[in-house]
């Protein structure tokens, strides 16, 4: 497993030349005044170390005579340990997690500047932990006042994001193994909760099923609150209550995806709970499904990432237009975004190490184009809020049509010829949904 974190660090400090690279930890969040949440290690950090302690600091300087990949760790305690649980120390994060040279983060301020004084900027990201922002930006001011003696040292500090992110997004294929994992749980736990939802049952009790699920196969937990939204609650984009009863005729929306270890899986899938569609939200689905169809269709190397979106959305708005719930020309409505009282989120995101992955959609006019090792959700929906407001010159909208969300979700995977949905073991077409 360390070849691993050992061949991403390679590979990003090829891209630093004469820069200094500092990572820092998560913190370590309270609740109750001092108990403390789980702790989730920051996804920059752990990508580059596989290190999964709070209070840590990654230096990564390639430019250094022996020390180009230096850890600051919590030092052994026994009686912090009993408290709050093991730590690796200073010893063996050296061996295990094979840095050139381990500091307790004690010492940060005193052997910091060896590791930044040669370099010609500091790679960081600002504004995740303002504490520790202080902290470097003051010794960055140090090197600043010795620059003109010296003549060397950083004169930037520059957004590790580009330098990183570009690399986070194209997965390996040891990341495509746990986000198969995560996705084969995730499938496995939506299959789960459509067998057992039926009227009557409460959301939160379809919720315990996606959960106990999870847990149950080594997954972290949920990775993003669960979404169980029954009815008119499926218009809610980011619904979380899960506190209502089902009723007989209702839709039930399930956005929920586990994480293993530390990857994610984002599935949503929308049923009738008792066995049959009523004819408007069978209208309504078939286009949604029609939609991501077309959409993941697109998917393929070197096609733009945009092509999805623009694909789902324009499936979307003629299907709208047939139902009558949309008028006029359909270039001007998607020129106008006239459709976005019914759909107004974009058609997908990157899936990684974090939900909303990192990684660039577009550069400036140019598109990002896809490729081998991409992952990202496919996630059209339709929203026809029972207070939809819609745009200018449009249709007021019928009685019965309000009250139905729809969206269905998918992770895929760009191959080298195509792509690969990773999480179509969950039932989506008409027929299925109906014969659960
Ligand atoms: N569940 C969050 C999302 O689909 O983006
Ligand atoms: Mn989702
Ligand atoms: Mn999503």
């Amino acid at each position: 497993m360390q070849a691993e974190y050992r061949q991403r660090r390679e590979k990003f400090m090829e891209k630093l030349g004469q820069g200094t690279a500092v990572l820092r930890s998560a913190p370590h969040a309270v609740m109750h005044n001092d108990v403390e949440y789980n702790f989730r290690q920051d996804s920059d950090f752990y990508y580059l170390t596989g290190f999964n302690e709070p209070s840590a600091v990654a230096v990564l300087a390639p430019h250094h005579d022996e020390h180009r990949y230096v850890l600051f760790v919590r030092p052994k305690d026994p009686l912090k340990e009993t408290w709050s649980g093991l730590r690796v120390g200073v010893e063996a994060a050296k061996t295990e997690y094979e840095a050139d040279e381990v500091y307790s983060i004690d010492e940060l301020d005193e052997k910091l500047p060896q590791y930044l004084e040669q370099s010609d900027r500091i790679y960081y990201r600002l504004g995740r932990d303002r504490a520790f922002d202080t902290t470097l930006l003051r010794h960055w001011q140090r090197c600043l006042a010795t620059y003109p003696k010296k003549g060397v040292g950083p004169i930037a500090l520059e957004d590790i994001g580009p330098t990183l992110h570009s690399l986070r997004q194209v997965k390996s294929e040891a990341e495509i193994g746990w986000m198969r994992e995560a996705a084969k749980i995730s499938v496995n736990a939506h299959n789960r909760a459509m067998a057992f939802a039926k009227p009557g049952r409460f959301e939160y009790e379809v919720q315990a099923e996606l959960e106990h699920e999870f847990r149950l196969h080594g997954a972290l937990g949920p990775a993003y609150p669960s979404i169980v939204a029954s009815g008119t609650n499926a218009c809610i984009l980011h619904y979380v209550e899960n506190n209502c009863q089902i009723q007989e005729n209702d839709l039930l929306l399930i956005d929920a995806g586990c994480s293993c270890d530390y990857y994610n899986a984002d599935i949503t899938r929308t049923f009738p709970v008792s066995g049959r569609f009523t004819d408007e939200q069978r209208a309504l689905y078939s286009i949604v499904l029609e939609a991501q169809l077309r959409a993941i269709a697109q998917a393929k190397p070197g096609v733009p990432y945009n092509q999805c979106h623009d694909t789902a959305v324009r499936v979307i708005v003629e299907g709208l237009m047939d139902l009558g719930l949309l008028q006029g020309d359909v270039e001007e409505i998607i020129k106008e975004e006239k459709y976005k009282p019914f759909y107004m989120h974009r058609t997908g995101h990157w899936l990684g190490l974090d939900v909303h992955d990192v990684g660039v959609y577009q550069h400036g006019e140019a598109p990002h184009l896809l490729e081998p090792g991409h992952v990202f959700t496919v996630e059209p929906g339709i929203y026809i809020s029972p207070t939809i407001q819609v745009a200018e010159g449009q249709p007021e909208v019928d009685e019965r049509w309000r009250g139905i969300g729809i969206r269905i979700e998918d992770d895929v995977l760009i191959t080298s010829d195509g792509h690969d949905v990773l999480t179509d073991g969950v039932p989506k077409t008409i027929e299925e949904l109906e014969a659960r």
